[in-house]
């Protein structure tokens, strides 16, 4: 099959990387997706380091062997821990990987004129750094405050996003950035958090909030095309399938509370150890201290 009509390959460690996919369908609506979400072993943002790599070097393994042209890391944690063996399995494969955070960093260096931006997001994530050295790397003299937010998670994906319970838990998380001098720019930098925009917004009325979702899809419709693997606008209607591995049920309920519909068709799996095979990373990588 001509490489251009595989699906492109989305995962996150559960529910959350819907938004991307949400994003992902809306900038390229010709093109097929096919969504992993690892709902057997979500959280990723509580989980060490090495933990979620193995997890995510399963996965992408899983949707490689399926046949996908490219890969999205829809997770910042699993985009924090995992995404440059990730980038150099890909390399040998001949297959674009592509992350949440470098996209949402250069949409915050685009939109700040303070040179103060925030960065919110799960404990490894904000552990990770990676938001501030990105940032940092491109613009030396830019000041980064990270926070952990890990309560939106579940606010999200209860369907709490808006009402006294949301407002609390973002005064609480998030007036401390009120007192940090003249943020103007702040990166949701996970999954959940787009959810949750408005409550954010109003709790920080002066700050212009950047999604990783979008600014996602822009960047892999960008890299899609550098490498030519752009569907040719050939009248197809792009199609979008679901792979779960845990609880279906729980996914298409909740799922719906992402995306404009309900996540289906969806399939229940199980990972193997030949999907974690399938998209090791060179040996010169695999020992890297990310
Ligand atoms: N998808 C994760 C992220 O964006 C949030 C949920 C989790 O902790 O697995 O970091």
């Amino acid at each position: 099959m001509d490489r251009t009509d595989l699906p492109i390959g989305i995962f996150d460690s559960g529910i959350g990387g819907l938004t991307v996919l949400d994003a992902m369908a809306r900038r390229l609506p010709n093109e097929d997706l096919l969504y992993l979400g690892d709902t057997a072993r979500v959280p990723y943002g509580t989980r060490a380091a090495d933990t979620v790599r193995a997890y995510a070097q399963r996965v992408a393994g899983h949707l490689v062997r399926r046949g996908v042209k490219a890969l999205i890391v829809a997770c910042n944690t699993a985009t924090t821990w995992a995404l440059e063996p990730l980038q150099a399995a890909g390399e040998a494969h001949g297959i674009p990987v592509i992350g949440v955070i470098a996209p949402g960093v250069a949409k915050a260096l685009a939109l700040t004129r303070t040179g103060s931006v925030a960065v919110i997001g799960t404990q490894g994530t904000i552990d990770g750094g990676r938001y501030t050295a990105g940032l940092v790397a491109a613009r030396p003299d830019i000041r980064v405050h990270e926070l952990p937010c890990p309560l939106f998670v579940s606010l999200a994906e209860e369907g709490w996003v808006d009402g006294e319970i949301a407002q609390l838990v973002a005064e609480r998380y998030l007036a401390p950035l009120r007192t940090v001098g003249e943020i103007d720019t702040l990166i949701l930098g996970c999954t959940h958090y787009p959810l949750l925009s408005a409550v954010i917004a109003q709790t920080l009325p002066q700050v212009q909030l950047v999604d990783s979702a979008t600014a996602t899809a822009d960047a892999a419709a960008e890299a899609l095309a550098r490498a030519g693997r752009l569907r040719p606008d050939d009248g197809h209607r792009g199609r979008t399938s679901f792979l779960v591995t845990d609880n279906l049920h729980r996914f298409t309920e909740v799922g719906t509370r992402f995306l404009s519909q309900s996540p289906e068709p969806v399939e229940l799996i199980n990972l193997t150890d030949e999907d974690a095979r399938a998209f090791a990373p060179p040996a010169s990588v695999q020992g890297v201290a990310l």
